[in-house]
């Protein structure tokens, strides 16, 4: 039998047609973020993450959403810090390698830490500081709300993925923001 009962889905619904579903999806462009994080053993964890969004001012907050299926997944469940890096239009090389098995992912990049020791990945457009503020089950995803501590934004163009692809903003989009990092003073 299924999940659904007769009053969530039309009669005439057809089973969801995943691949269909995930192209619907895809029209949304989205910008490009690599999530990053230490394990217990101070290693630098890392995976690109289409899902990030804004949530509230104030308290200043984020979600991005991590696949349950993912090897990360404890790791970011008990971590209390992460960081949001949000990629600039010429790091799609990042983008693929971070969402590939690769054995180093973070190796050749320029990393410093951030709150907590989070992996900061340097070029990026923006990045986001976060303390875990709440986490909210997702389905087959689990959705990670952050808290942010401290942030930093570049006049660098984001980079952009919609319909499957990569794309960029054009250079007429440049805005004049300052490179400093902002830290959120607690209210
Ligand atoms: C553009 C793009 C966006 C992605 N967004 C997400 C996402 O929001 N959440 C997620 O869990 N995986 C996302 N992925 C897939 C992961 O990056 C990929 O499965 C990666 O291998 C996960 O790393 P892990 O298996 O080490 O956790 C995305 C991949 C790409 C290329």
């Amino acid at each position: 039998m299924s999940d659904f009962s007769d009053k969530t889905l039309p009669k005439d619904s057809e089973r969801l047609d995943a691949e269909r579903f995930r192209t619907a999806l895809g029209i949304f462009p989205t910008g490009v973020t690599i999530v990053t994080t230490r394990d217990g053993d101070g290693e630098a964890i890392g995976l690109t993450v289409s899902s990030f969004n804004s949530v509230s001012m104030d308290p200043p907050l984020i979600l991005w959403s991590i696949m349950r299926a993912s090897p990360n997944l404890a790791l970011f469940e008990a971590a209390e810090h992460f960081a949001v890096n949000v990629l600039a239009d010429d790091q799609a090389e990042i983008s693929n390698r971070f969402a590939s098995p690769v054995a180093d992912r973070f190796a050749g990049l320029d990393v410093t830490n951030g709150v907590g020791g989070v992996p900061l990945i340097g070029g990026s457009a923006a990045q986001f500081e976060c303390a875990t503020w709440s986490q909210v089950d997702g389905g087959d995803h689990l959705i990670v709300v952050g808290r942010v501590l401290r942030f930093h934004a570049s006049d660098r163009n984001p980079l952009i993925f919609a319909k499957g692809r990569y794309e960029t903003l054009g250079p007429e989009r440049d805005l004049a923001v300052s490179d400093d990092v902002w830290t959120v003073k607690k209210g």
